[in-house]
């Protein structure tokens, strides 16, 4: 009796992590939660997530309360890592099979089994994996494999390793089958995303795909600092990074309406065609001007803020009636949206660490250099601070979408 009243609140516990999971809509802040939530059911130190990509596994997160604390993972967030689909590794095995594997301790595995435990993880990390379960995350209607999930070094209640229960099992599979339908969904609305950007590409050839998502991970990392520094609470960071990531993607989305002999031109642009292309926020915003969610608004406020200075000295400001005429006066400070300030940092330092036509990607010192002198005139101090305090994420982010 006392079993089965256990087993109720642990599924209207579930139950509950597939609801807030639910309220996500960003691909990576769902990948985040979803290893958190398996971890927690499990009671597993560590762990990581992987997607399918081109027909690969690709790895997106790892948590390690052993090696990170309570801090994210960090610069290996973004370690550019993929397994192939194959019986060799025990997560490409689980992603072949579509089944769970559990293992009692990685260092005494069966010779009856394919796959073998690759130690250098541990070895380079200093860590000790014992037990592992690794869970294929199937969505439930059409059995397609999203990603898989692997969890590390189970903890019974004195913090001890143990070995994953055969109830944890089943939990963790109720939930994942729940959560990779959940992860199903967000993909397909960032690759709706990425394809608006593709074809503002095809017209802007520097607004690429891979600048719009260094552009929105520099965005994001750069405000979970600035946020954690100011002990925000762990629910609103997890919300802001889930508008923002998709947010900024659009940033420039505006530039669809600037004539080719402008947006191609290969000069410097004169007077009057600078004074076009500065329209680009005014256009791309009356895109998101029918405001009916968070992300309409912020999305709204970065395409149309994100050239905007911390000193007043940008564009375009808001319209103001003086006389019979309506002026832009643009913004200054803390009247600049937020989310704006941010991208705005994040968008100058992708365009002076890449290669364009007009010149070669910067140095990092040229590009340190240029920002310090620019904090408090072209950017939010405070934003200035924490970007340089995660320089190494930075450089981390920059090798994963080259
Ligand atoms: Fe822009
Ligand atoms: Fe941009």
């Amino acid at each position: 009796m006392k079993n089965r009243h256990q087993e109720g609140e642990v599924l209207s516990l579930i139950l509950n992590k597939i609801s807030a999971l639910n309220q996500l809509q960003d691909v990576n802040t769902i990948l985040n939660a979803t290893l958190s939530e398996a971890r927690s059911l499990t009671r597993a130190d560590a762990g990581s997530i992987f997607l399918v990509q081109d027909g690969q596994l690709e790895f997106r997160h790892v948590q390690n309360d052993t090696l990170f604390g309570k801090k994210d993972a960090g610069a290996a967030l973004y370690r550019n890592v993929s397994i192939p689909i194959s019986e060799d590794s025990i997560v490409g095995f689980s992603a072949l099979t579509k089944e769970i594997v559990a293992i009692d301790d990685v260092y005494n595995i069966s010779s009856d089994v394919p796959y073998k435990f690759n130690e250098s993880l541990d070895r380079r990390n200093n860590y000790h994996t014992t037990s592992i379960l690794t869970v294929p995350l199937v969505s439930l209607d059409n059995r397609c494999l999203v990603g898989v999930v692997q969890l590390i070094n189970a903890q019974d209640e004195q913090g001890r390793v143990t070995r994953f229960s055969e109830q944890s099992k089943i939990w963790v599979r109720v939930f994942s089958n729940n959560a990779a339908a959940i992860i199903e969904r967000s993909m397909l609305n960032h690759e709706l995303i990425l394809r608006m950007v593709k074809m503002a590409e095809l017209h802007d050839p520097g607004e690429t795909g891979a600048h719009v998502q260094r552009v929105s991970a520099y965005s994001v990392e750069i405000y979970r600092c600035w946020a954690k520094k100011r002990k925000i609470p762990q629910d609103e960071i997890i919300k802001y990074c889930d508008l923002l990531s998709r947010a900024a993607l659009l940033h420039d989305a505006g530039k669809v309406g600037i004539p080719d002999a402008i947006l191609k031109k290969p000069g410097p642009l004169t007077a009057e065609e600078f004074e076009e292309m500065k329209l680009h926020t005014v256009s791309g915003a009356a895109l998101f001007v029918n405001i009916s969610s968070e992300l309409d608004q912020m999305t709204h406020d970065i395409v149309l803020h994100h050239h905007e200075r911390w000193n007043g000295r940008g564009y375009p400001g808001r319209l103001v009636q003086e006389g019979e005429q309506w002026v832009r006066k643009p913004l200054a400070g803390k009247d600049i949206p937020f989310a704006a300030r941010i991208v705005a940092l994040a968008d100058v330092f992708d365009a002076l660490s890449s290669q364009r036509s007009y010149k070669p990607p910067w140095d990092d010192e040229k590009i340190y250099n240029e920002i310090r002198k620019d904090s408090g005139e072209y950017f939010d101090p405070e934003l200035v601070e924490a970007f340089f305090e995660i320089t190494d994420i930075l450089h981390a982010i920059q090798k994963k979408f080259r």
